[in-house]
């Protein structure tokens, strides 16, 4: 019998929801016919200081220009937490689960107030003034986001920087935003391992001088080094400020954070996102796609060093008075049923991860599911890559029973927030499809040569009018955002990913269309994997495609020309694995590394991808055309290698 491939909005869950089919239809049409009128409305969600009288300042052509709501003023931190104190300050605002699951803690708005306020005047101690960049290097611990809203409170620009990089990467990140001051824990603690954060922090700043100030959570009381004068405890500086701040008054413009993420070219960009649209448009979708309700426990799996967790674990969910959870440890920890039980402990109604996670867990079998109840679930979310069928039906029917839809929101770090998603009461679900645009989003299809192609089609995945959580610009370098985004298709936002659109208007999101991989939902650019594997004194030349690979979604396949005169060894190959590892971080450890004598270029010397992408496939067949290769041979070679090595 074969699966069933549309999922209906059944009649309970569009009785309940915000929205159902009728007022999707109406609500995007009035979105896009008249955004004005739409955002104008929808803007004053959030509690502005000043009004705004403008709403959309936005072009896609030339300069490229984005403001939303550009003449108010507001402040995040207020948004998430002040305003809600009148009404809910006894309710839970987070509910932290530590990765030792004897651990966890419930911080009320009132807490939350108190705890981003003293931080607040203590980056104010430390000189931090509007407009100056914090970098946040922490682990999944409450104090995360209390740094983030007292960055927002001061006007200060925040930085995270993932915990899975490396000294070299943060080194890379804090220069780039010529960071003052960092915020970071002694050590983080993941499945039992501990992460030398504050290690990595010390080295990372041997080279960048400009930081005066490093802020340090005492997490797990390890061992670390202290530079006196320059080191602080948090508990110790909290302690000795004022429990009260007010919130700077910021324009909707302002700057609230950078957020660094690959490319297909060059080092990370510093993806900068805006006050007012951002913080619409993040409560907005929260609340819309997850079908948020006042009294839902919502649970976003993802690190705060991901764009998801900015915007779907802190802002929207807070702006929106949630209860939000945040979870230190990882899903098979201390057993494979930690995510369930979780759930079962805090009585999870909305949960939200991502289709790496399903797959491994799924690999595990349904037993560590079905002994645990899931009954509070009434939503589940997928995020960061593409969901195969079987994942979602999986995820579907054992974890939520068949009970709860899936939302499979199609997004990006550059699109602050959700873009693509099913609204639970509203659009029936296929296994595997985004489904259609959330309000005021218009995909368009186009070809290579920007044809815009209409009806059922495949291709590249634009947007065509802007939306308020859309990123402004690259930090400090505004042509290299025209040039990423705006100039591969004329006057349109090119997502980079690869779409197909079926026969009811359904978006099915095939994968990156460029040079950036996916790996386990985490986004890499093969040329950063390249200058780090060149970057090692025995390597001439490297070359590293995506493919296919089960849990991962794609794997790290490296090609690598070794110097004249060095030999191919095992040994080798595991120094190169460790070397990338240094370079960049754990998560981008290459799967495959394979010895190239050659690698197939043009005649002008540009490498073929296309082929090598094929050949780590394992799609001999599907070479193509190589007769435009310089020396054809070399993929003879490569060929016979790979299929050597199974
Ligand atoms: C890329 C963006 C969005 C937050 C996490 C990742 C891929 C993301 C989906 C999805 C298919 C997806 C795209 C996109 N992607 N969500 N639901 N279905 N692909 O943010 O690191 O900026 O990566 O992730 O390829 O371009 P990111």
């Amino acid at each position: 019998m074969s699966s069933p491939t549309f999922f209906p909005v059944t009649e309970d869950v569009a009785a309940s929801a915000w929205v159902d089919e009728a007022k999707y239809k109406a609500m995007y049409e009035q979105s896009v016919k008249d955004p004005e009128g739409f955002w104008g409305e929808h803007g004053k969600r959030i509690d502005w200081f000043s009004p705004y009288t403008k709403v959309k300042n936005t072009s896609f052509e030339g300069d490229v220009s984005i403001r939303w709501f550009e003449d108010g003023t507001t402040n995040v931190s207020h948004n998430c937490v002040d305003r809600h104190l009148a009404t809910r300050g006894d309710q839970t605002a987070i509910i932290w689960e530590g990765d030792n699951p004897a651990e966890s803690a419930h911080i009320t708005y009132r807490e939350l107030h108190e705890k981003v306020c003293r931080l607040a005047n203590v980056l104010k101690a430390q000189g931090v003034k509007k407009g100056d960049r914090v970098t946040i290097y922490l682990p999944m611990i409450p104090e995360a986001a209390y740094a983030m809203l007292a960055c927002a409170r001061v006007g200060a620009i925040h930085s995270i920087v993932f915990g899975g990089f490396s000294p070299d990467s943060l080194y890379d990140r804090i220069v780039d935003c010529e960071s003052k001051l960092v915020i970071t824990a002694d050590e983080g603690l993941r499945g039992g391992r501990k992460v030398p954060l504050k290690a990595n922090v010390d080295k990372a700043l041997e080279k960048a001088p400009g930081v005066t100030s490093v802020i340090v959570v005492k997490r797990t009381g390890g061992d670390i080094a202290w530079k006196e004068g320059r080191d602080h405890w948090y508990h110790e500086e909290t302690a000795k400020v004022a429990a009260d701040n007010a919130p700077e008054v910021m324009g909707a413009e302002d700057p609230l954070f950078i957020l660094y993420t690959s490319g297909s070219t060059g080092k990370p960009k510093g993806v900068l996102h805006t006050t007012g649209g951002y913080l619409v448009y993040a409560a907005m979708t929260h609340q819309y796609v997850f079908d948020y309700h006042d009294g839902d426990i919502y649970w976003c799996t993802a690190d705060v060093g991901w764009v998801t967790g900015h915007s779907y674990i802190v802002y929207g969910p807070l702006a929106n008075g949630a209860t939000t959870l945040m979870f230190e440890g990882i899903p098979n920890y201390p057993s494979v049923s930690r995510f369930w039980e979780v759930i079962d402990k805090h009585k999870v109604n909305i949960f939200y991860t991502a289709p790496t996670a399903i797959r491994a867990l799924m690999r595990e079998g349904e037993g560590p599911v079905k002994k645990t109840s899931r009954a509070s679930l009434r939503l589940l979310g997928s995020v960061g890559e593409p969901i195969n069928p079987e994942a979602w039906l999986w995820y579907h029917g054992v974890v939520g029973d068949g009970r709860c839809p899936i939302v499979d929101t199609w997004w990006q770090t550059e699109t602050g927030g959700i873009l693509i998603t099913p609204l639970p009461g509203a659009i029936g679900q296929k296994p595997g499809s985004a489904t259609l645009p959330f309000f005021g989003v218009q995909p368009q299809v186009v070809d290579n040569e920007g044809t815009i192609l209409e009806g059922a089609t495949e291709g590249n995945l634009c947007i065509v009018d802007s939306w308020p959580g859309q990123m402004r610009t690259v930090f400090g370098d505004h042509e290299r955002f025209i040039q990423t985004y705006f100039s591969t298709f004329k006057g349109k936002y090119f997502t980079g990913d690869g779409c197909r659109r079926d026969e009811d208007g359904y978006y099915w999101i095939t994968g990156r269309v460029d040079d950036v991989i996916n790996v386990s939902g985490h986004r890499l650019g093969t040329a950063e994997i390249e200058s780090a594997l060149v970057a090692h004194p025995k390597v001439a030349e490297a070359a590293v495609v995506g493919y296919p690979h089960d849990l991962k979604g794609q794997g790290i396949y490296a090609y690598v020309t070794l110097n004249a005169g060095e030999d191919p060894t095992e040994e080798l190959r595991k120094e190169l694995v460790t070397w990338v590892r240094k370079e960049i971080g754990p998560i981008a450890t290459p799967d495959l590394i394979q010895w190239a004598p050659g690698l197939p270029k043009t005649r002008s010397g540009k490498i073929m991808r296309r082929i090598l992408r094929k050949i780590a496939a394992n799609e001999h067949e599907a070479l193509g055309d190589t007769s435009t290769l310089a020396d054809p041979n070399v993929v003879h070679d490569l060929v016979s290698s790979r299929m050597n090595r199974g």
